[in-house]
């Protein structure tokens, strides 16, 4: 018990473990043995527990459901050397949610009750931290309303909760992503760069359409003018031009990645030049036909690094076969390693549990 937090834990009887193949992880179908659940009354934080993985009960008339008050967050545990457990960056994760609480209205979050909790739940359920190659476990804090309320107000009270599972590659091959003009993911002053459920939910449709069409996901473009390249709603966005690393500043619109910032630090640090700034789409496909883009890919805490292998942008689509990834395949190589304790953790990235 390492917590300053009064935790109630009550274990599973018989755990759910022998039913995991680790060597087949299908991304988050199986969730690790407890949850971890703290309750806002309005006041403060209480009630902490940590309990048997299962359903909740909330009121049907739950402002979570009727008008989308709720945040998450999303990042992973890997295993190291000698059983040992690190968690990559929790505390660039705990800085988001509380952002994401200020725009969604929700309270804060105590340090404490972010990693403490977070550390007890995963020292608990250790044995599900796969040491699989290109495995991890998923770790999802989320907070919702819970008055009993259907009027549009913030909630009152509210839940705090952390579920787990061992996933492997959210995208387990490269990705084919359409350049969207109709639809909006976010807008400035909107709640774009907020881990918010209604963001998500609002990318379905769309995503559908271009997944009829043969794509994976949308690169979303800017709200106003639809001429800018902003984010793939599931990663942030990445792309070498004449040795240059392009991605889109954050900023409302845009979700400031951990992985984002983890592979803009590797960059800098390699001499590697960095642009942060507005790409246009034409840019982008100027870039593509004369040749000049060596590397497109995405980065996220699930996605990781996902390589882009074709970019549809209205009736076209551009196939890249780009040839070796040096930039990428090394940052990808690189943060594994760090990740899993075997490389020099020279920016203190890891939280061991
Ligand atoms: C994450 O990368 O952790 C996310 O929350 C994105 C989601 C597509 C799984």
């Amino acid at each position: 018990m390492i917590s300053t937090l009064d935790i109630r834990i009550e274990k599973v009887g018989q755990s759910r473990i022998s039913e995991m193949d680790f060597h087949h992880i299908e991304f988050a179908r199986k969730y690790s043995d407890h949850m971890f659940i703290a309750d806002y009354d309005g006041k403060e934080w209480k009630d902490f527990r940590i309990i048997p993985y299962g359903n909740i009960e909330v009121s049907p008339a739950n402002p979570a459901i009727h008008y989308g008050q709720s945040i998450f967050e999303g990042l992973k545990a890997y295993k190291g050397e000698n059983g040992q457990v690190l968690i990559f960056r929790p505390d660039k994760n705990y800085e988001r949610m509380n952002k994401s609480a200020e725009r969604m209205m929700m309270p804060q979050l105590p340090r404490e009750l972010f990693i403490d909790a977070m550390h007890e739940l995963i020292n608990l359920d250790r044995d599900w931290v796969p040491d699989v190659a290109g495995t991890s476990l998923y770790i999802r804090p989320f907070m919702f309303a819970t008055d009993e309320f259907i009027g549009v107000r913030p909630s009152d009270t509210y839940r705090y909760m952390i579920i787990t599972c061992p996933v492997g590659a959210y995208y387990p091959k490269p990705v084919k992503v359409k350049i969207e003009e109709h639809f909006t993911r976010a807008v400035k002053g909107g709640t774009g760069y907020a881990k918010t459920a209604g963001n998500y939910a609002a990318s379905l449709y769309p995503a559908w359409l271009a997944q009829q069409q043969g794509y994976d996901q949308l690169i979303w473009t800017d709200g106003q003018q639809h001429r800018y390249i902003e984010e793939a709603g599931t990663m942030n966005l990445m792309f070498m031009i004449d040795d240059t690393l392009i991605t889109a500043p954050t900023g409302d619109t845009i979700l400031a990645g951990v992985t984002r910032d983890s592979v803009l630090t590797l960059a800098r640090d390699w001499g590697v030049k960095v642009e942060e700034r507005p790409l246009e789409v034409q840019e982008l496909l100027a870039a593509i036909k004369e040749g000049r883009l060596q590397e497109a890919f995405g980065t996220g805490t699930a996605a990781t690094i996902a390589h882009i292998e074709a970019i549809g942008y209205r009736d076209e689509q551009y196939n890249l076969d780009l040839g070796e990834r040096h930039f990428s395949d090394k940052v990808l190589e690189t943060l594994d390693a760090i990740r899993t304790g075997k490389a020099e953790d020279k920016y203190g990235w890891n939280y061991i549990v």
